[in-house]
């Protein structure tokens, strides 16, 4: 389908932490028929499949993946197109993109996305969130490749769907969702995306992370407790707890998967001992 495929592709050209070994099959397809070609011609062949967009929420272990990586983030994936209240949206449009289409169309309620560094498919593969909006809140319908390698479309109401985490799509390939939005004055829209920028500026590290390392346990914030813990500042290697926001890890320069996974061992064994408090990962491994 017009794509591009290669051999041993390190993973930290391909991740915000900068870190992890090669994939065995890196493959970028360029239409949603030729994402699908790839998926049902790689399961013919019983090859493994995982699926990278802008990698903001990932570790790649120093060993590397096994099988095939594929990158919808190209050509067709990248649109954004309004449709009334709505965006149509492809896997692989980031979600700065989102927010400001959304404003230049006069649609509120995708300023959160300012501020939260991905594509569409990460969002909604871990419901994202951030200034108490979530991904779901806004989907109307998901398009994806099926088990089958066929293309399928679900509306929201038949899609399963947590707190940072989302079942239905670990072997259904999302490839675009409608999205909705409510009109706005764009002056109101802007005010809102400058917050949301303002609060990702202020309040969380610019250095190579994944964003939030564990998710907030329902007792209270995982950044809160991991300060309280005093836990920021320390390190295991070229990984280090961030001094601005206690929930991230941060890639001090050629860390390594395995520093980060000892470091965030360290912190679930004194969380778990100082406060009886199960920290569990948000960045998939
Ligand atoms: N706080 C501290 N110390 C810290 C960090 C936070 O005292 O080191 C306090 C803050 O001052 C604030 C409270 O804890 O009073 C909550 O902090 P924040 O507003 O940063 O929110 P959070 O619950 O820590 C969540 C999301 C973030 C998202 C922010 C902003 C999770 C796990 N995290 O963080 O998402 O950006 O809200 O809306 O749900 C991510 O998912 O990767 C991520 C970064």
């Amino acid at each position: 389908g017009g794509g591009t495929a290669r051999l041993y592709e390190p993973m930290n050209r391909h991740t915000t932490f900068l870190i992890g070994g090669p994939a065995q099959y890196w493959v970028e397809p360029r239409s949603v028929e030729g994402f699908a070609e790839v998926v049902r011609y790689l399961r013919s062949h019983t090859v493994p499949i995982r699926v990278i967009g802008r990698g903001s929420n990932l570790l790649v272990r120093d060993g590397g993946i096994r099988g095939a990586v594929i990158h919808p983030a190209k050509g067709e994936f990248e649109d954004v197109r309004v449709e009334g209240e709505t965006l149509v949206v492809g896997v692989g449009a980031r979600l700065k993109k989102i927010a400001s289409s959304a404003r230049n169309a006069g649609l509120g309620g995708f300023e959160w996305m300012e501020g939260v560094p991905g594509n569409l498919g990460g969002a909604i593969r871990m419901n994202a969130g951030a200034m108490g909006t979530e991904t779901f809140d806004q989907i109307v319908s998901i398009r994806f490749i099926d088990t089958d390698g066929q293309i399928q479309e679900k509306p929201l109401a038949e899609i399963e769907h947590h707190y940072r985490n989302v079942p239905e799509f670990e072997e259904r390939y999302i490839v675009s969702a409608v999205l909705k939005g409510t009109p706005a004055p764009q002056d109101e829209i802007d005010i809102k995306l400058a917050a949301s920028h303002q609060k990702r500026r202020t309040s969380q590290p610019v250095g190579a992370s994944a964003g939030c390392a564990f998710k907030n346990p329902e007792v209270c914030g995982a950044g809160k407790l991991i300060d309280e813990l005093g836990l920021k500042g320390r390190s295991v290697g070229k990984a280090i707890v961030s001094d601005i926001h206690g929930n991230f890890i941060v890639n001090s320069g050629g860390a390594t998967a395995r520093e980060v996974l000892d470091l965030v061992a360290e912190i679930q064994e004194i969380a778990q001992r100082e406060r009886g408090v199960q920290l569990e990962m948000e960045v998939k491994v």
